[in-house]
């Protein structure tokens, strides 16, 4: 029997879901929908669209583009220029010095591409028996089977069958017990992954020094050091990674989402020579692994071109400036005790709700007031605003954060 339900079956949605908003158009930290109602996007769309929404800039870029070469081949024994030149641009901003860039298609492929990357390395090096990877609880790292496998958010791991062996989770703030698995597990360790900051999972920063203590670890214990900064690349914490700003450096670092901005799908994986060096080392030796778009040249025009306006608009300095607005309103409600505690850093927020308050609820409030958060889990709604947005508008979606919150503590009380 055909079912009833329109062709589209959304990602992350009830499959038997009707009713979703219908986006039209997008101008700036504003987007529309075919209703003819106007929102203020405070999430970036999903945690991506740091230039904002469109910008005839990068549609002359894409343009330009496609009608010179939209894409070519970039297996063995072909390149294009602007692959070249998009690689060289991510690599002089990398915390990672010497590094080389992998390039894929989304932040999911960039994870299994790191695990698979690190595993090779180390057989590379003559370790074949280097294959555990450990990951932190909280942490999400995508839906291919690699980073599901990786996944620290119960719920996305389940119904999909038996998940990559040797891919174990830890408690996410406990690096004691970090420590005690990695030296139980010491001779077959591969890599440790996790993001600077969890994003997904609730917008949680790292406690004090625990990247720092992590690095020592795998230091120790000859793993390599996986950050996914998927969220956390390209400006969001007011440099260009979150490696950056925790002044932690790792050996396998992967990006998407605001590498582009969303205008063109891209992800990819920086490396450390530690990394490539083994796969270096064998001219002989073939990298059997890879995607028909890696390295796509529309996708690599659409990077150089957002780049450069993050560049030219200080947009790094801006998601400090917007961090400050979002930290003091949201501190001071939770003083105010309209929610129960806020914790993010620079240009990334979660307010944790008081207990009984339904974030999906006041989601939902939210955008009949034209305003859009991320309820990031029951309790919580994440704010992620374009880098672009102005004063005027991150003050209004914060208004309405307040008084739609304020309206859920009176009716509960
Ligand atoms: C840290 C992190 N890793 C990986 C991913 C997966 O990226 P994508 O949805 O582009 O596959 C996400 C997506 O939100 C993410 O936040």
């Amino acid at each position: 029997m055909a079912s009833p339900f329109p062709r589209f079956l959304h990602p992350f949605a009830k499959p038997t879901r009707t009713d979703f908003i219908e986006v039209a158009r997008g101008d700036g930290a504003r987007i529309y929908d075919t209703a003819g109602n106007e929102y203020i996007d405070g999430m970036a769309s999903l945690w991506y669209c740091a230039i904002g929404h469109g910008r005839a800039e990068m549609a002359a870029a894409i343009s330009a583009q496609v009608s010179t070469i939209e894409a070519y081949s970039a297996f063995d024994p072909f390149t294009t220029k602007v692959a070249e030149e998009l690689c060289e641009r991510i690599a002089s901003l990398s915390p990672i010095v010497d590094s080389r860039v992998f390039l894929c298609n989304s932040g999911s492929e960039s994870v299994d591409s790191a695990m698979k990357l690190a595993r090779l390395a180390h057989v590379q090096a003559g370790h074949p028996e280097r294959t555990l990877i450990i990951s932190r609880g909280r942490g999400y790292h995508g839906t291919n089977y690699g980073g599901t496998s990786a996944q620290g958010i119960p719920p996305n791991r389940e119904g999909y069958g038996t998940l990559l062996a040797d891919v174990v989770q830890v408690d996410p703030d406990d690096i004691e017990a970090m420590s005690l698995l990695m030296s139980q597990n010491a001779d077959r360790l591969a890599a440790v992954i996790t993001e600077p900051l969890q994003g997904a999972g609730g917008v949680f920063p790292p406690k004090e020094g625990y990247l720092q203590q992590l690095r020592k670890l795998c230091d120790q214990h000859g793993a390599y050091l996986i950050f996914d900064e998927v969220i956390t690349g390209f400006g969001r914490l007011g440099t260009w990674f979150g490696a950056q700003y925790y002044g932690v450096t790792p050996d396998l670092l992967t990006f998407a989402k605001a590498v582009t901005s969303g205008y063109q799908p891209l992800g990819g994986v920086i490396m450390a020579p530690s990394v490539c060096a083994p796969l270096e080392a064998d001219p002989a030796f073939l990298l059997r692994h890879g995607y028909t778009y890696s390295g796509h040249a529309t996708a690599c025009a659409a990077a150089l071109c957002n780049l450069n306006i993050m560049e030219r608009e200080g947009l790094l300095e801006r998601a400090v400036h917007i961090g400050k607005q979002l930290e003091a309103t949201l501190q001071s409600l939770a003083s105010d005790g309209v929610i129960h505690h806020a914790r993010g850093a620079v240009g990334v927020w979660a307010a944790a709700h008081q207990p009984g308050i339904d974030s999906f609820a006041v989601r939902d409030a939210m955008l009949k007031r034209g305003a859009i958060t991320r309820a990031v889990s029951a309790d919580t709604n994440s704010f992620c605003p374009p880098l672009v947005i102005t004063d005027k508008e991150l003050t209004t979606l914060l208004d309405i954060f307040a008084a739609t919150t304020m309206e859920f503590v009176k009716q509960k009380n």
